[in-house]
């Protein structure tokens, strides 16, 4: 009997936890045993790995990508009133960041490979900027040396936006080294991640890092005594098992995100698809590989015929969502990205054959 043809999907988390579950599964069982579920051992240990691997001096783990934006944006003591420039182009969650803080949402448009526009945030800066937000969206980062001079200048903060990036470099600097805080997700579907909600900040700032980390605990000094009003956003101890195993891999999975991603360049290089360029002294990590397209529509679901599996990081650009009432703005290229942009299966677990498989099906898609 023909075997039938397997689907080439997008991301399948059970091949993970089948691959790591001889390993992991003592180390979950030891903490069950434990008793300790809350802020034990091996959250602090998560956090003093992050350090080492950021090369930063403080990491605050938190429950999600999105509490540690809002945290930083609060330790920063930004309130309604003061204004926050990010990208459009990201997940909810960033302009959902700021809008929890009370902050005007101000939208930069992005640049082809859809980093900030460095030059179009500069025009959009005025006495009640606060903060530059920039999103280093897919594992690409953003021009970080032009943004910090500008943020400088401007006696400006920089939260980077690192959701997507972890292990992405910039000028031979790791994403979230740059700025004043650097905030993360450990979502089951980044590139480091949790069996469930997780996040984290780093800075080199102490006063900063010292409040997120009350904050996350109902600014508890003691058992007994609180300094303020607070918060629960605490990492799990047993997403932090689960997480400092596969810090451990973290490498590696990116390796195999690269690997992936050269045979997408190599083998799509001569269609008429946009794939941004190596850049030097970076490291894209692709947590997402995104091509653009005028004909994405078809392109998608023409791969869905063929069984491949493929996403759009995100159709609806933020401002452009029903409940973004705050005023209207144009941005030109995010707007036409929305349209243009597919993201195609790019992890680990998928093999050169499968990539190539991919491949060849855009190319007949391109009738080459
Ligand atoms: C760019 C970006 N920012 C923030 C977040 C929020 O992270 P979390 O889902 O962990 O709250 C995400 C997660 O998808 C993201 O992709």
């Amino acid at each position: 009997m023909k075997k039938s043809n397997p689907w080439i999907q997008y991301i399948d988390l059970s091949k993970q936890f089948n691959e790591e579950k001889k390993l992991l599964l003592p180390k979950i069982e030891k903490l069950l045993l434990s008793g300790k579920y809350i802020l034990s051992d091996e959250v602090e240990k998560f956090e003093n790995e992050i350090c080492k691997y950021q090369d930063m001096k403080y990491c605050v783990s938190v429950n999600s990508g999105t509490d540690a934006l809002i945290l930083s944006l609060l330790s920063l003591n930004i309130k309604p009133g003061d204004e926050v420039i990010t990208q459009a182009n990201s997940y909810v969650a960033t302009a959902a960041a700021i809008k929890a803080v009370g902050a005007k949402i101000v939208f930069s448009d992005v640049y082809d490979d859809q980093t900030m526009n460095v030059e179009d945030m500069k025009s959009k800066i005025n006495s009640r900027t606060k903060v530059i937000l920039p999103v280093h969206l897919t594992g690409r980062m953003c021009d970080m040396k032009k943004i910090m001079r500008i943020a400088r200048k401007n006696n400006l903060r920089v939260i980077e936006d690192c959701a997507q990036s972890i292990g992405s470099i910039f000028n031979g600097k790791k994403s979230g080294s740059f700025g004043d805080l650097g905030t993360f997700s450990t979502h089951p579907l980044k590139n480091l991640n949790a069996c469930g909600d997780g996040g984290f900040v780093v800075s080199n700032n102490k006063k900063l890092s010292d409040f997120i980390k009350l904050r996350r605990n109902h600014g508890h000094l003691t058992r007994e005594k609180i300094k303020f009003f607070g918060t629960v956003s605490r990492l799990d101890a047993l997403q932090a098992v689960i997480l400092n195993f596969r810090l451990k891999r973290l490498e590696k999975v990116i390796k195999k995100r690269l690997k992936n991603a050269s045979i997408y360049k190599k083998k799509l290089k001569s269609l008429e698809i946009y794939h941004p360029n190596e850049r030097k002294d970076c490291r894209d990590t692709y947590h997402l590989f995104v091509i653009q397209l005028k004909k994405r529509n078809e392109l998608k679901e023409f791969l869905f015929k063929n069984k491949i599996e493929s996403n759009i990081h995100y159709p609806i650009p933020i401002h452009k969502q029903k409940v973004f009432k705050e005023y209207p703005q144009f941005l030109k290229k995010t707007e036409k990205q929305s349209n243009e942009i597919l993201s195609l299966p790019i992890n680990q677990y998928l093999n050169a054959n499968e990539i190539n498989k991919v491949c060849e099906c855009i190319k007949v898609f391109f009738g080459k």
